[in-house]
């Protein structure tokens, strides 16, 4: 019987409107456009405004909806609506189920994923599963997140880095031997003191005081979580490689979580790994969280060809990480 793997076969992409720059930021918060960008890399962020959208769902359905456009995907043919997510709609109403409906993904079940920055990373192991059964033929893996809605926006440590954004990619059975080859995921709980927001959840349901205290927010003890993200990213990247005897000529592209430039460029060190083969749109959004890979396949698409060595790699809160090694199964026209 012919192996049936899980390839990505199109991919769509949506930020916000609404522009937020460093320059802005200097008026809100006692930071600088020098030092943000040579700490993280990051000139610019998306925010999602009332005026034009509400919701991580209103960022997802937009990035599902271009990518079926594009595709000329009859929605009735999806199987299965994953989204990937860290600010979910709400909680318990399952984000994905309204996405599904709303894009008349109407034959669907559909549900979410939260594995705060590894979210979409550690959802593509899981729908390329549900693919390599056989029994699923299209399901959508979206990465959505409105980041803008847990920020401080007098918190400099957190709200110069975070920005709001999705993206989506449709995974397909494969039996020439492309899409998903590899993969490495690991989780770490002692994580959770570092990076995370207290509030809204079972431990710490809302309160005046939780609201008082802003426990609604985001927070980050950026400096440890930034020795954790920088070692580990690089390590399961390289023993990525190393696990399938790729060479960085072996290797096409790195798409690395967009946290930090950074982390990012020592991720790419590591492997010996050229500047022209790391993805990169930190610059422009900032880390998005969920969205950071597909946003990233978005943006490079005309650029890959089938066939191509793509090497992933995410690191997040809780904490989460991991590498995954996928063979990039279609030329874009
Ligand atoms: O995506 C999930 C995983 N997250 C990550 O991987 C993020 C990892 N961490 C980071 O990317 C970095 O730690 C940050 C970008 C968050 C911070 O950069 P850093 O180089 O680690 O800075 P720091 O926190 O050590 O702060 C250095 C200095 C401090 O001042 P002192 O104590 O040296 O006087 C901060 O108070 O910079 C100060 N600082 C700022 N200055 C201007 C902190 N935030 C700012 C700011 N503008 N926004």
């Amino acid at each position: 019987m012919t192996k049936i793997t899980a390839a990505i076969t199109a991919v769509g992409g949506y930020v916000p409107q609404f522009v937020l720059t460093n320059k802005m930021l200097e008026a809100m918060v006692d930071t600088n456009d020098e030092w943000i960008t040579t700490r993280t890399g990051i000139k610019e962020r998306r925010v999602l405004k009332k005026e034009e959208g509400e919701g991580s769902s209103y960022l997802a359905i937009k990035a599902a909806t271009q990518l079926i456009e594009k595709r000329q995907l009859n929605p009735e043919e999806i199987d299965l609506v994953v989204v990937a997510t860290a600010t979910p709609d709400s909680m318990v109403a399952s984000t994905a189920a309204f996405v599904a409906s709303e894009i008349g993904a109407v034959n669907a079940f559909a549900y979410d994923l939260l594995a705060a920055c590894s979210s979409f990373l550690f959802g593509m192991s899981t729908v390329a599963g549900y693919i390599e059964t056989g029994r699923y033929k299209k399901v959508l893996l979206i990465g959505a997140d409105k980041m803008s809605s847990i920020i401080d926006y007098t918190d400099r440590t957190t709200c110069i880095i975070f920005g709001d954004g999705a993206g989506a990619v449709l995974f397909e059975p494969n039996t020439e031997g492309l899409g998903l080859q590899d993969e490495y995921l690991r989780a770490d709980g002692s994580g959770r003191q570092f990076l995370g927001m207290e509030g809204g959840g079972s431990l710490m349901p809302a309160t005046i005081e939780s609201v008082t205290n802003k426990k609604h927010f985001i927070f980050q003890d950026g400096k440890s979580v930034f020795k954790f993200a920088v070692s580990n990213m690089a390590h399961v990247a390289e023993l990525m490689m190393k696990k399938n005897n790729l060479t960085d000529d072996d290797v096409a592209w790195l798409v690395p979580h967009q946290a930090n430039k950074r982390i990012i460029d020592a991720t790419a060190k590591r492997m010996g790994l050229d500047a022209g083969k790391v993805m990169m749109n930190i610059q422009r959004y900032g880390n998005t969280t969920s969205a950071t890979l597909p946003l990233l396949l978005n943006d490079y698409e005309s650029q890959l060809k089938k066939g191509d060595n793509l090497i992933f790699a995410a690191f997040g809160g809780g904490f989460t990480w991991g590498s995954i090694y996928l063979k990039w199964a279609y030329n874009a026209n």
